[in-house]
């Protein structure tokens, strides 16, 4: 299991997956083709709308062995990190506005053997993480605003990809887009810098998952 190859990741969204059957899905996006797999979870507080938690999270662990990508959304999320690092998340990826004290949370995932990673709302400029890029293995650029699967990509998205990779260099960092990512957006996105991909409807809502996915890595 490796975080850090491949080169492209295409990281499917479980938000988008049939839930009568998750732990089937989470195997079968595996078995597709998927490098990691996208946990969005969300507390009907910092973003309008509440999926689910870490105990579902640990009831899936056993269906595959691809990395989890779990996105919290919620706020506060510092009580709960232990939480979803038991579950079995391989890395967890937190909001730089759903906290007062972005350092201190970072370190604080980093100390229980995780990859690290920090969220930008689309009105949240690259220059937010700025001093917080040692501590993190990936940043997550909003390509819309959270909370919803299926909403259209920003238009503005890729600037604000570019502006996320210049700020990165040549550090090894992850940057991931996450909103809209389609066969159609993703080239974009990648142009900008993205390397990560999140995709919730354009893998979940088609019928053949491995055609899907390889529609994202082309
Ligand atoms: C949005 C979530 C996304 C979402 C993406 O708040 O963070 O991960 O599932 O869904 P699509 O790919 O359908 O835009
Ligand atoms: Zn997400």
């Amino acid at each position: 299991m490796s975080w850090d190859a491949p080169s492209l990741v295409v990281a499917p969204s479980l938000l988008a997956a049939d839930y009568t059957r998750l732990g089937a899905e989470a195997a079968a996006i595996a078995e597709a083709g998927a490098d990691w797999l996208h946990l969005d979870v969300m507390d009907g507080h910092f973003v309008p709308n509440i999926s689910f938690g870490p105990a579902l999270i640990k009831a899936l662990r056993p269906a595959t062995d691809i990395p989890f990508d779990v996105h919290l959304m919620i706020e506060p999320f510092e009580p709960y990190i232990a939480h979803f690092v038991d579950a079995g998340a391989n890395g967890i990826t937190v909001h730089a506005e759903a906290t007062r004290h972005l350092d201190r949370a970072l370190e604080a995932i980093r100390d229980h053997g995780v990859k690290v990673g920090v969220a930008l709302n689309p009105a949240t400029p690259a220059s937010a993480i700025e001093n917080v890029l040692h501590r993190v293995d990936l940043v997550c650029v909003m390509t819309v605003n959270p909370g919803f699967g299926g909403q259209r990509f920003l238009p503005n998205a890729p600037e604000k990809i570019a502006s996320v990779k210049r700020l990165v260099g040549d550090r090894p960092i992850r940057i991931e887009v996450d909103g809209g990512i389609t066969a159609e957006t993703a080239p974009a996105a990648k142009a900008a810098g993205a390397d990560v991909l999140v995709a919730g409807s354009a893998v979940f809502g088609k019928s053949d998952y491995r055609q899907a996915i390889a529609a994202l890595r082309d």
